[in-house]
């Protein structure tokens, strides 16, 4: 039985009768970090998520790939050899079935941040790679722009959840879930001009892959005895945040992403297995930053995904107050704080021109250190 939903299959008999060839093809996405997170799907390999979730899209932390046909299929991550993770195999041998093509393909991705520590390197992963295939089909040119989103929004899921946040040019969106289908919707959503760009930066705990993947954290979510909670809480969140976007209400943004933040992990501990994410650092350095932002009434938000590392954001014009609080920090903690900033707002660029005109370093690394 097919993983697609019905309106996938649909593009895909388009793109069968089209009879396509395959030529080397490239793209570049952003990765986005979950403000309300995706945490759950249903059994099967459809990929529909247990809950609705909605993110900002991190154009400085990107994943850049190339596909071309070769003899024998192989994947390079950050140019060494390596294995593509299970489901993005599976969804490519299942596409390639469908379109009646048998091509090996040579995929080759780079990211400019570390891979699997919870930056949603599968995010823009997946986005880049569905980007690449349109370009090496040209699917543009055979697709309407309303078939191209559908490609990659539901070719994106498929590869990986939080890749369908990826592929849509906008600095906020929402992947909706629609209770009984065995598809989603993901769409652009609107901010206040405020919050068109805020500042994002990573605190890097601990750069090392994950030892248990968010794939396989999902499987447990609804076991947890809070699971329940969170997921009657969601629509009140969504509706929440998407308020507060729009009308640039820092405290409600701030309030319900960091509710969610906990929740999501409370989930995770409590869950069977359970998996802790967090390390010691991580929990030092959020009760610090929290003491600390309260103190100076600083404008910043935290948030974590499956990893120990923290997520800051906050409006441009506090970006100042936001490194002297890290630099003082640094003096209290008695240690050095490095901090990833993304320095692009680019969203997903499909074809050789549109990858070659980004910028050439979209992350600022800064390391605090007590003085
Ligand atoms: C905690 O999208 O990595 O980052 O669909 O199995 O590939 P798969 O999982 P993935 O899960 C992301 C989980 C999260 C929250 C989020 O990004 O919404």
């Amino acid at each position: 039985m097919t993983s697609f939903s019905p309106s996938f299959c649909r593009l895909l008999e388009k793109a069968k009768k089209a009879s396509l060839s395959l030529a080397p093809g490239c793209c570049s996405a952003p990765s986005n970090i979950a403000l309300i997170k995706y945490w759950g799907k249903e059994s099967g390999n459809h990929q529909i998520p247990l809950n609705s979730s909605l993110s900002f899209t991190l154009g400085g932390f990107r994943s850049h790939t190339t596909v071309r046909p070769e003899d024998s299929s192989r994947f390079f991550l950050n140019g060494a050899p390596a294995q593509l993770p299970a489901r993005m195999q599976a969804t490519l041998d299942e596409l390639f079935r469908y379109l009646g093509q048998q091509t090996p393909l040579r995929i080759e991705s780079v990211n400019t941040f570390p891979t699997a520590c919870g930056i949603a390197s599968s995010a823009s992963g997946g986005a880049a790679l569905i980007g690449a295939l349109s370009d090496a089909l040209h699917l543009s040119d055979l697709f309407s722009e309303g078939e191209h989103t559908l490609w990659l929004t539901e070719g994106a899921r498929l590869l990986s959840g939080s890749a369908t946040r990826s592929v849509v040019s906008s600095a906020f969106v929402v992947w909706e879930r629609l209770p009984g289908r065995q598809e989603t919707q993901t769409y652009a959503i609107k901010a206040h001009e405020e919050f068109q760009r805020l500042a994002h930066g990573v605190v890097m705990i601990d750069p090392r892959p994950k030892a248990i993947s968010s794939s396989q954290g999902h499987q447990g979510a609804a076991t947890s005895p809070f699971f329940s909670l969170r997921d009657a809480a969601i629509p009140f969140l969504l509706e929440n945040v998407q308020k507060a976007l729009l009308g640039g209400d820092w405290p409600t943004l701030m309030m319900c992403t960091e509710h969610d933040a906990f929740a999501l992990h409370a989930i995770m501990q409590t869950m069977q297995p359970p998996v802790c994410y967090l390390s010691k650092m991580t929990t030092i350095f959020l009760a610090a930053f929290i003491t600390k932002r309260h103190q100076h009434r600083l404008r910043a938000l935290w948030t974590i995904d499956a990893g120990p590392n923290i997520h800051l954001l906050c409006p441009q014009q506090d970006v100042q107050a936001l490194k002297d609080i890290l630099q003082m920090m640094a003096c209290d903690l008695r240690t050095s704080i490095t901090v990833f900033f993304n320095n692009a707002s680019d969203f997903i660029a499909i074809g050789a021109d549109r990858v070659a005109a980004l910028p050439d370093t979209p992350i600022q690394h800064i390391t605090f250190t007590p003085t």
